[in-house]
């Protein structure tokens, strides 16, 4: 794993826009999450197309996870977010946007649909993910298969309070939901997870310091070939090695 430490959450949007840019202009099969932290790499990216500096024009998008029964319509659907706070404002063709499927009548075939689309499109270059606070990545709860594939799932009750500030109420919020798997994840070409803030500091210490667990399912980074963990200042306060991931970030090999 890499692991980058910045001094803010803007400068963790810098850097991961830098690696999904490169990606984006060669047309790349792009992993896109939801939550809150990847908004201000969404708007760097939207920054630098409307500058003219990247391009989304031959790509192809694949969200992580959508809510089960949520309409598509709902301003907190993932199809909803991906598209409103990214996908349509940069010049990717609409129907190269793939969201999972949280209405179909038959939501395991959706799922191996799902799975099957990836395969098809050649497979995920670059994935970013979020972490939740208890170490969730997409929506694989804690005990989620480290092999698992797109499937349903269902919520841990701290991540419902979590999503709640998205809803009118905690009670709106589904507890049913449908997200890649960890071994869907695991094959992508490159892993980048963001994470800020000091409500993190304990998942993304679990992540990169912690036992490879199927307890922390962020853990699964640990055996990824190429994986890039970026966190503020914040965020790494309770990683016990973070000055020599500094330290390697200061010295790298020329
Ligand atoms: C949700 C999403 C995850 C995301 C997590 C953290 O549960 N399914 O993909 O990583 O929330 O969200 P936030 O970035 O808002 O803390």
């Amino acid at each position: 794993m890499e692991i980058i430490v910045c001094d803010s959450p803007h400068d963790v949007a810098v850097q991961a826009a830098d690696i999904l840019q490169g990606y984006a202009n060669e047309g790349g099969v792009l992993g896109v999450a939801t939550g809150s932290t990847p908004l201000l790499t969404y708007q760097e990216l939207i920054r630098r197309h409307k500058a003219g500096e990247v391009s989304f024009a031959g790509c192809t998008m694949f969200a992580l996870d959508e809510y089960v029964g949520l309409p598509i319509e709902h301003e907190q659907s993932y199809y909803r977010v991906i598209h409103d706070e990214f996908s349509d404002h940069v010049d990717i063709d609409p129907a190269d946007v793939h969201i999972p499927n949280g209405l179909a009548d038959d939501v395991p075939a959706a799922c191996a649909g799902y799975e099957q689309a990836i395969v098809d499109a050649g497979g995920i270059d670059v994935q970013l993910l979020g972490i939740g606070t208890n170490g969730h990545v997409g929506f694989n709860e804690p005990a989620s298969s480290l092999s698992s594939l797109t499937r349903m799932k269902t919520l841990h009750p701290q991540t419902v309070v979590d999503n709640a500030r998205f809803f009118n109420s905690v009670d709106e919020v589904p507890i049913h939901v449908v997200t890649q798997g960890l071994g869907t994840i695991q094959r992508a070409g490159q892993l980048v997870l963001i994470a800020t803030g000091e409500h993190k500091a304990h998942a993304v210490a679990q992540l990169v310091e912690g036992p490879l667990s199927a307890a922390c399912p962020a853990s699964v980074l640990q055996i990824h070939p190429h994986a890039t963990v970026i966190v503020d200042e914040a965020a790494a306060s309770r990683l016990n090695n973070v000055d020599y991931y500094k330290f390697i970030q200061q010295n790298k090999p020329q």
